[in-house]
């Protein structure tokens, strides 16, 4: 049996295979504002607003994605459609700005874009003063096919931030139901959400082949896309273990289940190289899910964190009942979409040393759309010099040049020892195709990635010529900027 809370009233549900999504769950069940358009997160169509109990700094509201939920995750979970938001008094401010602001012409999508707004309406860090930006990111997971976004954008610009004192608000401060372990079974398909890795442990000893689930953004596709099912899944985003993200002077632990959006909120300061990949990750109702964890264990050639956290110098923690173990990030990927895990094993954490003020980063993600796209190659690069400007240290890797996200070695050796100079850089650049011979497919040519790649390195090199971490523009347009 799976309990929630569904606009203020207690749900339990027991007939629902496991793999059902949240959102064909709504809609068979008479909820249909939740809007169904592509059913794999790329539209916003289908957003609602789920309580997160577990981000840092407190609980709040969430905008996801119900087509990539499965409807045990929201086991214990309080959670709003767009059906729960006008009380007696009107309508929700959310709704009200997109009356006034005639956000709304054939309203498939409007749904959508209210529960993203009813997630800025309570976002401490999108009040007056926020970047512009920060707006355009907030709806960037949201299309509309015939508004126009101008509206829209100014609906949320009146409503973010803003935090009225209603009983959204309060329900931030309730306290959680006390988690309970979650068993879920029909027709020979089961559920179990574990709350902690002590009761984890039994149930991988039980089902050493269970399929493991996180934010089930990878996941969840293979159910919209693929009908995929399974005798047994485990959801670990209840184990709050698994979202510790703790920092020192001299490095940070990021665990497997920290969601990208709360990872992007703390990199903008901490570690401004991965917010500045996190930014084009995706949009943020995906990343209000999507894990660390999950990124790095799809082991997809063309994730994007890896070649970041490559070139950071990151280590995995992978843990199981016999305890944990510690392993740079460049043994992890061992084959196309195969990881270090062995059955058992966890992925439980990421390591990362923090650099220093003057060691110069760069993180790039090149794709067909400039925004919200598949990568077709990324990069992470970091080079430290020495006072007469050779190179000690460098780490250059990239992702889509090969069957894994993968260092450019050759390319490193070249460099290192050399000045840090622009002929040594091109000198050293055509090294990479010795390092990779990345394939054709659709997403791009073989000659385009290789030439990309070098690119890569050369405008990294321009880049960071003044300043050792070139700042994103204020605006949410490309990755790289050459002068
Ligand atoms: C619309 C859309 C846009 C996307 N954009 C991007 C993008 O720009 N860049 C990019 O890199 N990816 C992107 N993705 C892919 C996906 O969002 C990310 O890979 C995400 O980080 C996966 O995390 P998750 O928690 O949702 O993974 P899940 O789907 O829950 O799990 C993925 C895999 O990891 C395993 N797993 C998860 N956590 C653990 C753990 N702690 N230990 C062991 N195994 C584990 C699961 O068993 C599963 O095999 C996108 C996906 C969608 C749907
Ligand atoms: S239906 Fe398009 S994002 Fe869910
Ligand atoms: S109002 Fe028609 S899709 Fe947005």
């Amino acid at each position: 049996m799976i309990r929630f809370t569904l606009n203020g009233r207690p749900v339990a549900v027991d007939q629902a295979a496991p793999t059902t999504t949240l959102l064909d769950w709504l809609r068979a069940s008479g909820h249909t504002g939740t809007k169904e358009g592509c059913a794999e997160g790329d539209c916003g169509a289908c957003c609602v607003a789920v309580r997160d109990e577990g981000a840092p700094g407190g609980a709040r509201w969430r905008a996801e994605n119900s087509c990539l939920v499965l409807l045990p995750q929201l086991e214990g979970r309080t959670l709003v459609t767009v059906e729960g938001l006008a009380t007696a008094e009107g309508l929700h401010p959310a709704q009200q700005a997109m009356v006034d602001t005639l956000g709304s012409q054939c309203g498939y999508c409007t749904p959508g874009f209210v529960m993203s707004l009813f997630e800025a309406t309570y976002r401490e860090d999108l009040g007056k003063d926020a970047a512009s930006w920060r707006l355009d990111d907030q709806l960037a997971g949201n299309l509309c096919r015939c508004t126009g976004y101008r509206p829209i954008r100014e609906a949320a610009e009146r409503v973010a931030g803003t935090r009225p004192d209603d009983a959204f608000k309060a329900a931030l401060s309730e306290e959680a139901p006390r988690p309970a372990v979650l068993s879920h079974e029909t027709d020979g398909e089961r559920f179990l959400s574990p709350t902690s890795l002590a009761e984890l442990w039994p149930m991988l000893a039980e089902h050493p082949d269970a399929t493991l689930v996180a934010g089930a953004t990878d996941l969840g596709l293979q159910v919209t896309k693929r009908h995929g099912r399974w005798p047994v899944v485990i959801g670990l985003e209840r184990i709050g273990a698994l979202r510790r993200l703790e920092a020192t002077e001299e490095s940070v632990l990021i665990g497997a289940g920290v969601r990208l959006s709360d990872l992007e909120e703390w990199a903008h300061e901490g570690l401004p190289m991965l917010a500045r990949q996190l930014r084009y990750f995706a949009a943020r109702s995906i990343k209000n899910r999507a894990t660390v964890g999950g990124n790095l264990v799809n082991a997809s050639p063309i994730g994007d964190l890896a070649p970041v956290l490559l070139a950071l110098g990151a280590t995995v923690l992978m843990s199981s009942v016999e305890g944990e173990r510690e392993i740079p990030l460049d043994d992890f990927f061992v084959a196309y979409r195969q990881t270090a895990l062995q059955p058992g094993e966890i992925l439980a954490a990421v390591a990362v040393p923090l650099p220093d003020h003057d060691t110069r980063l760069g993180a790039y993600k090149v794709s067909k759309r400039r925004e919200l796209d598949i990568s077709a190659v990324a990069a992470g690069m970091a080079v430290r010099t020495d006072a007469i400007g050779r190179v000690t240290e460098v780490r250059l890797a990239y992702g889509g040049m090969a069957a894994t996200p993968a260092r450019a070695l050759l390319t490193e050796q070249a460099l290192m020892g050399e000045p840090w100079t622009a002929e040594n850089v091109q000198r050293a650049a055509a090294f990479l195709d010795h390092d990779f011979t990345p394939i054709d497919d659709h997403r791009s040519s073989a000659w385009y990635r290789a030439t990309v790649a070098r690119n890569l390195l050369l405008g990294f090199f321009d880049e960071t010529r003044e300043n050792p971490l070139a700042p994103l523009r204020a605006g949410h347009t490309g990755t790289l900027e050459v002068g």
